[in-house]
């Protein structure tokens, strides 16, 4: 399998009150071409800031310290602005949390869609509404000519996400990255909105798709990246996390899924930690069960396992 984008070893953190703060430690992963690859985290857990690094759009405080973003033979990370506008929307596009942060309140769908075309394509109007009416058929938008006449204030969540989806799909992006796109959903049109994804990408895109939910993205991902604390804990193709889980943190998050709640409903103890309170050794040993002494004070990186999978644990270090 082709890989698309690849993160080797990136480090960012925050400056606050003139002190810095790691908030994402030796982050590597691959995309690979037409697959879905989640990034699951607990909130904090540094997976916005991760996606955020690809294309740019990062707080002023956020500092890139170390590390490569590759994509189409360049390193990302050393482009200019303009050199990365070019690739921002066009070949990586963004469908963020809160589709109401993306959509602008005073202008209707066909407005909004159209400039986002005319912009990337330089077409004509009649070419950019033929577009978007296509995009919003591929999204499953019941009667597009009318609803791209709407305001955003008259249509749905799910709507409203759909079409931000088909804005993204109009400038025929090669990666998608899918922020949370539906936490703020209802379950059932959860579903429907990651249905689409998967539709997408049996078209032969390539989604970062990232949420807190492990269930919810476990039958739509072919890869997984688990993160702990900014940092990546396990990464492994979607089956072989769950026949064979291996970093304690991923065995707990399974654990604790809805299913398997006749296997006791396993809570993971403790919380997670803030960005400004650092932690020695590996992140997680406050909350492992399997923790020793040396996890208080060496990190461990990720290590390639015999099934493919790469884990960062005392228990599977190389
Ligand atoms: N501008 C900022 N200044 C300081 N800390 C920040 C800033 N933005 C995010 N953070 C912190 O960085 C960590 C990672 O954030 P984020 O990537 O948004 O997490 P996630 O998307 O997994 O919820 C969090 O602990 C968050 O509080
Ligand atoms: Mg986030």
């Amino acid at each position: 399998m082709e890989t698309l984008l690849k993160i080797n070893n990136l480090n960012l953190g925050f400056e606050i009150d003139d002190k810095f703060y790691p908030a994402i430690k030796d982050l590597s992963f691959e995309l690979k071409k037409g697959t879905i690859h989640a990034i699951i985290g607990e909130s904090g857990s540094g997976k916005t800031m991760s996606v955020m690094s690809i294309i740019k759009l990062l707080p002023k405080n956020a500092k890139i310290t170390s590390g490569e973003i590759l994509f189409e033979g360049k390193n990302l990370l050393n482009l200019k602005e303009n050199e990365i506008n070019k690739i921002r929307g066009k070949k990586i596009a963004l469908i963020p949390q809160d589709p109401m942060t993306s959509l602008n309140p005073l202008y209707n769908i066909e407005n909004q869609m159209i400039e986002a075309v005319i912009e990337h394509k330089k077409c004509s109007k009649k070419e950019a509404y033929d577009i978007a009416i296509n995009k919003l058929k591929e999204v499953n938008v019941y009667e597009p000519e009318k609803k791209i006449k709407a305001y955003p204030f008259e249509l749905s969540g799910g709507i409203k996400q759909r079409v931000i989806i088909a804005t993204a799909l109009a400038l025929e992006p090669d990666i998608i990255i899918a922020d949370e796109p539906t936490t703020a959903l209802d379950v059932t049109v959860q579903a429907q909105i990651l249905e689409i994804l998967k539709e997408i990408k049996n078209k032969g895109k390539s989604i970062i798709l990232i949420s807190h939910d492990l269930g919810v993205v476990s039958s739509y991902a072919d890869f997984i990246s688990i993160m702990y604390s900014g940092r990546i804990v396990e990464n492994a193709p979607c089956r072989v996390l769950f026949k064979n889980p291996k970093h304690p943190y991923t065995k707990a998050l399974i654990e604790a899924l809805p299913y398997n709640k006749e296997k006791k409903l396993k809570n993971i103890k403790g919380t997670p930690s803030p960005v400004n309170e650092i932690i020695e050794g590996c992140e997680f040993h406050k909350r492992c069960d399997y923790a020793e002494d040396i996890c208080k004070s060496k990190i461990f990186h990720l290590c390639q396992q015999e099934d493919l999978s790469n884990v960062a644990c005392r228990l599977y270090d190389c």
